[in-house]
Order: structure tokens, then C-alpha cells, then sequence
């Protein structure tokens, strides 16, 4: 099985490029080193490598960002995808995209499951709303799958700034009024791992009929506050940090350019019903991220 990964540099990328590359041929969109908003250059590269099956990974994620320079978010997230999802129809070629937890507004007490209204509250929540619907509209066979509070120990990451953060200074302040799932990415990349190897003999026949909507997230929820005060309990390497308190915060004392949804706790069980896949509670994957 050929699988073509955008993004392949990113957090999630990175470790579906190791995951991925235990049963199946890789091909790494950035070694052709073309900027995916490029339709021409994408459909190009995508109809000469011809794969199996196509992973994005990429994606415009600095939410605060998106805010200053909306069109380049909406080219990467909503557009280019768009493209992605025309190639994955014209190509009979399944396609594995990731979405996010930000295209709902984090009202509802409740976890939000698939059937639930999206209403971003973001620039970057409504682009990779419009991202969705650019599979959907188009009818491509594609398993979109909603993810939260993706972090790694690589790249920068919450918990990778709150780790920094406990080695600089003696206080931390963290927001406390938002609640999501901390989303280890190997957890992630592992658990779309399973999902391909299983179709890896009829990918288009297999993952076809499969195509829609997934929240697939870390297991259970809870504030910035909590995981940054998990994070670091667990750090192995306590001794060599400054900080003495943290200190629970309102987001109100902490004004960002984007606005996040407050509690937005996804709902997974579609995943583990439909798909068999089903993330470990988020403290033992913690655990597990920052043991290495
Ligand atoms: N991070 C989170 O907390 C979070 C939460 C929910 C959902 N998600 C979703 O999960 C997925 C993976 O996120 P992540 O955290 O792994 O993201 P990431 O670390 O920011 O990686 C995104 C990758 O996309 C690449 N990219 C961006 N614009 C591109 C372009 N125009 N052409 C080609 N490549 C481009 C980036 O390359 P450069 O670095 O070279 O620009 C980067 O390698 C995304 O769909 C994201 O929306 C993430």
C-alpha cells in the first residue's frame, strides 16, 4: 500500500510517518517541496505518485494567527482540501483528513458527538469547518477525523510551553474555564495506523463505505489548568525545574486574538463503534509522552 502524507513534518505527521512506515510504502509530500495551496502543483504530485491512499496532516494550526491572515488560512484548510477531496474522487483514492475540535463553540454540557451543530468561533474553526464540507460536498471517500489539544514532546505544544515555562519561572497561570481532550499525536497516528492496516489489501473498497465524520480524541477531558498540573507531576525531569505554584486562571485574564470554545469535550464513541479505535486515557498517555 503507497501512502502520499501532507504535512509529514508536522506533530502528527511526524508520527504517522513512523507508524505508517511499519507496513506501508511512504511518500512524504514535503520532499517534493511544493506549498499544497498550490492546486496545480498538488493534483500534479498527487497524479504522478499515484497512492493508495492519502493522508493530510497538514494544515494552517496557529489559531491566533489565522486571525491576522484569514485568507491564507482558509487557502490551506478549506481550499487546498477542496482540491484534495476532487483528486480523491477523480482517483478513486481514500483520503484520511483531520479536523479539530474548535468548529464547535463549547456551549453545550455535554460532549459533542458528530451529529451536533458546528459553530466556530474562529477564524481557524470556520476554515477547517469548511474544509469538512469540502469532503462532504463532494461526496469524497474520506474519514474525517475531529481531534483535540494535539500535543508532542518534539515540536511546540502546550504541554511542551507549560514544561518550558516550569524551568523559567517560579508562578504559572493557567486558564482553567476550558475543558477538551488532550490528544497525545503517536496515540493518534497509531490509532489511524490500525484503521489503514486493516484495509491495507482493498484500501478504496474497505475505507470507502467507512467515509464521514470521527471524533477521535484522547480519553476523558479536562482544563489547561489540570493538564498543565499533570504535566508537570509527571515530568521526569522535575529537578530541573523553577516553578512553585500554578496558579488556576479565567480566560478572561488571558486575552488571546481567537477566541476557544469553552468546554468542548468530544464525544468518541463513534470511532470506537464504527472503526474499532478508541484513544487511552489522556494521564497515561501523558505519562507515556513524557517518559520518551
Ligand atoms: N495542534 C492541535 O492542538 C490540534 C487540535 C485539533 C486538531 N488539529 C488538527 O490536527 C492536524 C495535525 O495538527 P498538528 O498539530 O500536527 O499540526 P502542525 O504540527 O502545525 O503541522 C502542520 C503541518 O502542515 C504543514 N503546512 C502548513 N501549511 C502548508 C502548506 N501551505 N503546504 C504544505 N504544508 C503545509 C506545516 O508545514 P510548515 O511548518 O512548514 O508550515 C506543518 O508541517 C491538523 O489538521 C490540525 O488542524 C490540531
Amino acid at each position: 500500500m503507497r501512502v502520499y502524507i501532507l504535512g509529514s513534518d508536522g506533530q502528527l505527521g511526524h508520527e504517522l510517518c513512523g507508524v505508517l512506515g511499519c507496513f506501508a510504502e511512504v511518500i512524504r509530500a514535503t520532499e517534493a517541496g511544493y506549498d499544497m495551496t498550490d492546486a496545480t502543483a498538488l493534483r500534479d504530485a498527487l497524479r504522478s505518485a499515484a497512492p493508495d491512499v492519502i493522508v493530510n496532516a497538514a494544515a494552517y494550526t496557529d489559531v491566533d494567527g489565522a486571525e491576522r491572515e484569514p485568507e491564507r488560512a482558509r487557502k490551506v484548510n478549506a481550499d487546498a482540501v477542496g482540491v484534495l477531496g476532487e483528486l480523491a474522487v477523480s482517483m478513486r483514492c481514500p483520503l484520511v483528513h483531520y479536523s479539530t475540535d474548535f468548529v464547535f463553540d463549547g456551549t453545550q454540557s455535554r460532549p459533542y458527538t458528530e451529529d451536533d451543530t458546528p459553530n466556530p468561533l474562529s477564524v481557524y474553526g470556520r476554515t477547517k469547518l469548511e474544509g469538512e464540507r469540502a469532503l462532504l460536498d463532494r461526496g469524497a471517500p474520506a474519514l474525517i477525523l475531529r481531534t483535540a489539544w494535539v500535543y508532542g514532546t518534539r515540536a511546540r505544544s502546550f504541554v511542551s510551553s507549560v514544561l518550558r515555562l516550569a524551568r523559567e519561572r517560579e508562578e504559572l497561570r493557567i486558564v482553567q474555564d476550558q475543558i477538551g481532550n488532550p490528544t497525545f499525536c503517536r496515540d493518534l497516528a497509531e490509532a489511524t495506523g490500525l484503521v489503514l492496516y486493516e484495509a491495507r489489501h482493498h484500501p478504496h473498497e474497505a475505507l470507502a463505505p467507512l467515509a464521514g465524520l470521527y471524533h477521535v480524541a484522547g480519553g476523558g477531558s479536562c482544563s489547561r489548568y489540570e493538564l498543565a498540573c499533570a504535566a508537570v507531576a509527571l515530568d521526569p525531569d522535575k529537578r530541573s525545574h523553577k516553578v512553585q505554584r500554578i496558579v488556576p486562571i479565567p480566560t478572561s485574564a488571558y486575552p488571546l486574538p481567537a477566541t476557544r470554545p469553552a468546554t468542548a469535550a468530544l464525544d468518541c464513541s463513534k470511532a470506537h463503534r464504527v472503526l474499532g479505535i478508541r484513544l487511552p486515557p489522556w494521564r497515561e498517555s501523558l505519562a507515556r509522552a513524557l517518559a520518551g
